[in-house]
């Protein structure tokens, strides 16, 4: 019997893109794109299964060996830190991660900046690096609301087209790391399953 490839992929139109690029590689599995609410989906003859998650669930999938491989934003690998290789530059989700606000902004002299953020870990280090002392306020979505609320003066987020800020009358005031989606995989899959992994790595 052929060897299962357990593939991690996140939910949404990032996902459907990828998938595409696995099924060009060798790796179909047609019944993934019927519309269902099913989650797990598996091609014997190709060797593997597919299953939906969390964007921000992949990389713990993949980390805890659930998963042999998947697809993650370097924004979740940079925040969590996962223990898995980072095989790929897929050069799709592409996007940024940035420090926003009013364009005016101005912190006060002997201030403590207040940052909001679903990626405290990310904002720490980019602050720490400048030698700044800020205050995480940690929220999960909606995070532009902040500094219109004066929860806080700015927001390290991910930036794609803009429209979010420009709606909420924010723009980006710093650029912190250009961010893309990546292939990764647990590391011991890719010491028992090296070739077919090795096969995707180069095909997609
Ligand atoms: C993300 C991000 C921004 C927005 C950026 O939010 O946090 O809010 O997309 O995209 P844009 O530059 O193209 O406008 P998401 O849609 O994940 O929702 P959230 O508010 O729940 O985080």
């Amino acid at each position: 019997m052929k060897q299962m490839l357990n593939v991690a992929l996140p939910k949404g139109r990032l996902g459907e893109v990828v998938y595409q690029r696995f099924a060009e590689a060798g790796f179909p599995c047609p019944a993934l794109l019927e519309k269902s609410r099913k989650l797990t989906f598996e091609n014997p003859d190709a060797g593997v299964r597919y299953f939906w998650v969390k964007p921000s669930d992949v990389a713990v999938y993949v980390e805890r060996g659930a998963a042999d491989i998947g697809v993650a934003g370097k924004d979740i690998l940079l925040e969590y830190a996962p223990d898995v290789y980072e095989l790929a530059d897929l050069d799709v989700g592409k996007c940024r991660m940035a420090v926003a606000g009013f364009p005016e902004f101005r912190l006060p002299e002997g201030q403590t900046l207040r940052v909001a953020t679903k990626f405290p870990n990310i904002a720490k280090t980019y602050y720490a690096s400048k030698g700044k002392d800020i205050d995480i306020i940690h929220l999960n979505g909606s995070i532009e609301i902040a500094p219109i609320l004066s929860l806080s003066d700015v927001i390290v987020d991910i930036v794609e087209t803009g429209k979010t800020l420009k709606e909420n009358g924010l723009e980006v005031l710093e650029e912190i790391v250009p961010i893309s989606a990546r292939l990764i995989a647990n590391k011991a899959s890719y010491k028992f399953k090296t070739d077919t992994i090795r096969t995707i790595m180069e095909r997609i």
